[in-house]
């Protein structure tokens, strides 16, 4: 025995071999399981696709860098759930390609912040935090109001969604370019819409009804974001993940 340790320490490339075989056991263990369970990310009621103008939204959010300064994932502890409300679970990111969970919280977390404030307030917020909120070290985005939503291709953004797994069915694909302005234009029919996409908040987001701006693209996404779950009605066996 004491030969063979002898041997492995003093060469050292079969010592790489075997620790590289013993972690590689070790992963298999932990990763293996993950394929053959069928609910490695919890089903619940009410997850579903991002519309074509939450997507965009999310999209500028990503642009703008919203992520450095704010997380998007409430982490199991006291303080937080009791500041920004349940906890996240997975089943909430499994649409986001990427996640946003972020890592850094200068700003507050915003994985709940749907509803939170009316639209009216993010746009004045957006346009200059400082004057909603004294002191805020958060950047204006009052450029936001000015751009025109451009979405070079509506239905290549959900057909490259629905690549990587977001269930995005032809239906959707089909009225995308439709449903991408009809959300921020209260006078339209929505009601296939909100079929659809179930809870999409409706509204000329950013007071503008000429335009449709960046700035109503990234209102209808925060107005979402933390809404989509009723996490009343969920059991403890729910939950658990
Ligand atoms: C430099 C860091 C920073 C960046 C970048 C930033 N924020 Fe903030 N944000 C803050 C801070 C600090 C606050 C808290 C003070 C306030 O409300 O302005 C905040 C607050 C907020 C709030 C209110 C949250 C609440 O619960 O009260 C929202 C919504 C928000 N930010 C959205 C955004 C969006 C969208 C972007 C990207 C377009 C963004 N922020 C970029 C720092 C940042």
């Amino acid at each position: 025995m004491r030969l063979s340790h002898a041997l492995i320490e003093r060469n050292a490339p079969l010592m790489l071999v075997l620790t590289l075989l013993t972690v590689a056991i070790g992963g298999l263990v932990e990763i293996i399981p993950l394929f053959t369970i069928e609910t490695t990310v919890e089903k619940v009621e009410g997850t579903r696709p991002y519309s074509p103008l939450e997507l965009a939204g999310r999209d500028i959010y990503i642009r703008e860098g919203c992520y450095l300064c704010h997380s998007q994932q409430i982490r199991p502890f006291r303080d937080e759930v009791e500041r920004y409300g349940h906890y996240s679970i997975a089943a909430e990111s499994k649409y986001d390609h990427p996640f946003q969970w972020g890592s850094k919280r200068t700003g507050p977390d915003l994985a709940r912040v749907g509803g939170k404030y009316s639209n009216e307030w993010h746009v004045a917020h957006l346009i200059d935090p400082q004057a909603q909120v004294p002191g805020s070290v958060m950047p204006p985005y009052a450029f936001l109001a000015d751009r025109a939503l451009t979405v070079p291709n509506v239905k290549a953004n959900l057909i490259a969604n629905r690549r990587v797994g977001v269930p995005y069915s032809d239906e959707m694909i089909a009225a995308a370019v439709k449903d991408l302005a009809d959300q921020a234009d209260p006078e339209a029919d929505t009601a296939d819409l909100l079929k659809r996409y179930p809870r999409a908040v409706v509204a000329d987001f950013d007071g503008n009804p000429k335009k449709l701006t960046e700035m109503d693209a990234l209102v209808a996404y925060l107005q979402l974001l933390g809404t989509l779950i009723d996490f009343n009605s969920l059991t403890a066996e729910d939950l658990k993940q």
